[in-house]
């Protein structure tokens, strides 16, 4: 009998059918090992990071003075909003891609891809930060066995001719030299990749080793700390705003929200989890109850830390670089220094491995759609089971970028691309109740017309309050993305052959 074909829609708005995503996850090849728990450690592996060890110093000192935790506590609003959303989706569509899947099934296929494009921004500049970072905590940690490695293999080159420039000026003797590169951020996205193609398995366990010692650290920090808080350095807990130069107002409420959108980059990565629903045991319900979990979690922690560091030392004297670290060196605990610098080691190299194992996903969900190449980002190892190619490919840009490229602002522009993701999560989510009010929903959002509202309106307000560069980089990288779509994912996509 001949099979009726349907006619290609070409409108860029075409939808994946919600049947396709059943049989796509019947179809996985990926090994489904991942429990509750699993699920929840690697969302605490991913968030917990540069974010809280290093971000909070700038935050607190710059803008928020005390109230640094009133920072933690409205990013972390606009992120509940949007994980309440993420959930229902995931609870719907229990398959790798995560917000790029959900959209391409309600909103129409440019939009999605938008949203997988964005997320590029999201993980990929998300793991090459950290991978930078990574190498800061590095040098310091050699520095306190009094280990000086040259500039040239511990800075890309930009920076470590700025630095060597620094150095002479203030009199100091620095060799000459042509070629540098950050050689520790190299090294480490290679150890990263390798342990990811080696299986999600070995991925997950190393996680939840090195998530147990970041959260005890965290727990200790918030303990041992308790008792070095002196109150008094808690008031004023809103310093009087002030205007500098330029028109930006530092401390007061618009200091506190500059704040919260500084440490959004903080909270990002709990939606790593609903990429991995692929190899969850029972994506259904684990992977909403997983990305609620690890976001409360972390929520907590962060809020306290906050009080605590603010409470040990007077804001305006906060470490920039070091602030958790230097907080306890402060007050005497020089042991805690080696603790704390050796759990953000750890912690950064979770972050990097969830971030690229996410990458990594939301690319196979995308290649078996057709909208990227299949042979590269959908190949399947036959003994590891983990798309292998696609691991490499992501972890040869990752580490050279971070190798040769001055990013110490780049963190803003995965804020840029996570805070778009989420808005538009929100909205999908919203029009999926509308348009499908009978699919089965395992999780479904409370009051979701006023969470999605405000989910949209809080995400889209942190990244408004962006830097304007940031924001004119994120235009740039949207248009990119369009030029990719038009030349290639448009007829490529497997809504591009006639339909059964
Ligand atoms: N949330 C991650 C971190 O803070 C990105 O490092």
């Amino acid at each position: 009998m001949e099979t009726k074909l349907r006619p290609v829609n070409t409108s860029v708005m075409r939808k994946k059918p919600l049947s396709a995503y059943a049989a796509d996850a019947q179809k996985s090849e990926l090994k489904r090992v991942l429990t509750r728990w699993g699920l929840t450690s690697l969302g605490i592996g991913a968030v917990i990071g540069g974010g809280i060890f290093v971000l909070t110093g700038i935050a607190a000192r710059e803008w928020a003075g005390p109230a640094l935790a009133l920072a933690f506590i409205i990013a972390g609003v606009a992120c509940t909003f949007a994980a309440l959303c993420y959930a229902e989706f995931a609870s719907i569509l229990p398959v790798e891609g995560s917000a790029y899947a959900y959209s391409y099934g309600t909103v129409g296929e440019l939009f999605a891809w938008l949203i997988g494009w964005n997320l590029i921004l999201e993980y990929m500049m998300g793991a090459t930060t950290v991978a930078v970072s990574w190498s800061g905590y590095f040098e310091k940690f050699l520095h306190l066995f009094h280990i000086e490695p040259p500039i040239w293999l511990m800075n890309d080159p930009v920076t470590a001719h700025e630095k060597a420039d620094a150095l002479r000026a203030a009199g100091t003797a620095v060799p000459d030299f042509t070629f540098a590169m950050n050689l520790p951020a190299f090294l480490i996205v290679i150890v990263v990749t390798y342990i990811l193609v080696k299986g999600i398995k070995e991925a997950a366990s190393t996680n939840n080793l090195i998530v147990i010692v970041k959260v005890a650290t965290v727990i200790f920090v918030i303990i041992a700390g308790y008792f070095f808080v002196d109150t008094a350095n808690w008031t004023p807990f809103i310093p009087p705003a002030v205007v500098d130069e330029t028109g930006q107002t530092h401390y007061g409420w618009p200091g506190i929200v500059t704040a919260a959108g500084i440490v959004f980059f903080a909270y990002i990565g709990f939606d790593a989890v609903s990429t991995q629903a692929g190899e969850a045991i029972n994506p259904k319900k684990d992977v909403p109850f997983a990305i609620i979990a690890s976001l409360l979690i972390c929520t907590a922690l962060y809020i306290l830390v906050s009080l605590v560091l603010t409470g040990m030392v007077k804001y305006d004297t906060l470490d920039l670089k070091a602030p958790v670290a230097q907080a306890f060196a402060d007050a005497g605990l020089t042991w805690a220094v080696y603790l704390i610098t050796i759990a953000a080691i750890a912690g950064l190299t979770s972050v990097m491995l969830v971030m690229m194992l996410g990458q990594t996903r939301v690319f196979l969900g995308m290649a078996k759609d057709g909208l990227l190449p299949k042979n590269l980002f959908a190949s399947i190892h036959p003994t590891f089971k983990t798309p292998w190619k696609s691991t490499i490919f992501v972890g040869t840009i990752v580490s050279i970028v971070a190798a040769l490229t001055p990013i110490d602002k780049v963190s803003q522009l995965t804020s840029s691309g996570t805070l778009f993701a989420f808005a538009m999560i929100c909205g999908a989510v919203w029009l999926l109740r509308v348009r499908e009010p009978n699919l089965e929903r395992p999780y479904r959002t409370p009051a979701l017309p006023v969470i999605a509202t405000l989910g949209i309106l809080a995400n889209l307000y942190l990244m408004w309050n962006l830097r304007t560069d940031t924001k004119i980089t994120f235009v740039v990288w949207g248009i990119l993305g369009l030029i990719v779509y038009f030349a290639y994912s448009r007829h490529h996509s497997n809504l591009n052959k006639p339909q059964e």
